[in-house]
């Protein structure tokens, strides 16, 4: 299978009248800013918030916000919210913005601060957490925490977690050092009784877990 090929083909199909990862980023003033996911990631977050309508949403990772912004675009039309977590003050003060510029202010709360900080004192519940932190470790570390936040029947989705399978190059020691804690992620999930789970292959690997 030509996967590049496929790639095209999807995205001839789908990007005509909807927000692109392309237009998204040319129109924030910010050029430094952790990755965002692609437009397949930001769709298929999408159709599962149509399908799951969560009325409360955590992120992990907001960087400069075209992921919150895609889904908030969906729960605006029934009424949802969605709690925004980034430490990078400046990527969140643009984050912010962006919010504002796209019409969907009114349905993000962004905390600026470190994800394992701001959730220890969170006792709220969540039927969606979007895990996409650039810190690859606390993907497997914050696992109970996700438990803990999430309603029985509530979904924990994660962006990158095929990395360890990608050939990056040997001199990326920032990409590579991500393989390892996402590999344990990925054992840890698959392996966790108390969630049914799979990954995807979707933009750089996407995991969908329901807490049962
Ligand atoms: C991959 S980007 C998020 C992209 C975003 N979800 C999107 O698709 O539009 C990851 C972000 O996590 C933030 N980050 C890294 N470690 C963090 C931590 N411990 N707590 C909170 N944010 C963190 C980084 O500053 C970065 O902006």
């Amino acid at each position: 299978m030509d996967f590049a090929k496929i790639g095209t083909y999807i995205e001839g199909l789908y990007q005509k009248g909807k927000l692109t990862q392309k237009q998204y980023t040319e129109a924030t003033e910010l050029k430094e800013f952790g990755a965002v996911v692609d437009d397949d990631v930001a769709r298929m977050l999408q159709v599962l918030i149509t399908l799951t309508r969560p009325r409360k949403i955590l992120e992990i990772g907001t960087s400069i916000g075209f992921s919150t912004v895609s889904m908030a675009k969906v729960i605006k039309q029934y009424g949802g919210t969605i709690v925004t977590i980034e430490m990078d003050e400046k990527v969140a003060e643009q984050a912010a913005k962006n919010f504002a510029r796209e019409g969907v202010k009114e349905q993000i709360e962004l905390k600026i601060g470190e994800a394992r900080a701001v959730t220890a004192g969170m006792s709220e519940e969540f039927d969606l957490i979007f895990q996409d932190v650039g810190d690859k470790k606390l993907y497997g570390e914050m696992l109970e925490d996700y438990l803990r936040l999430l309603k029985p029947g509530g979904l924990l989705v994660a962006e990158d977690t095929l990395f360890p399978v990608f050939d990056f190059d040997p001199e990326c020691g920032y990409l590579n050092s991500m393989c390892e804690p996402l590999d344990a992620f990925n054992k840890k999930i698959a392996d966790c009784p108390q969630f049914e789970s799979t990954l995807l292959p979707i933009g750089d690997g996407f995991t969908v877990a329901v807490k049962k």
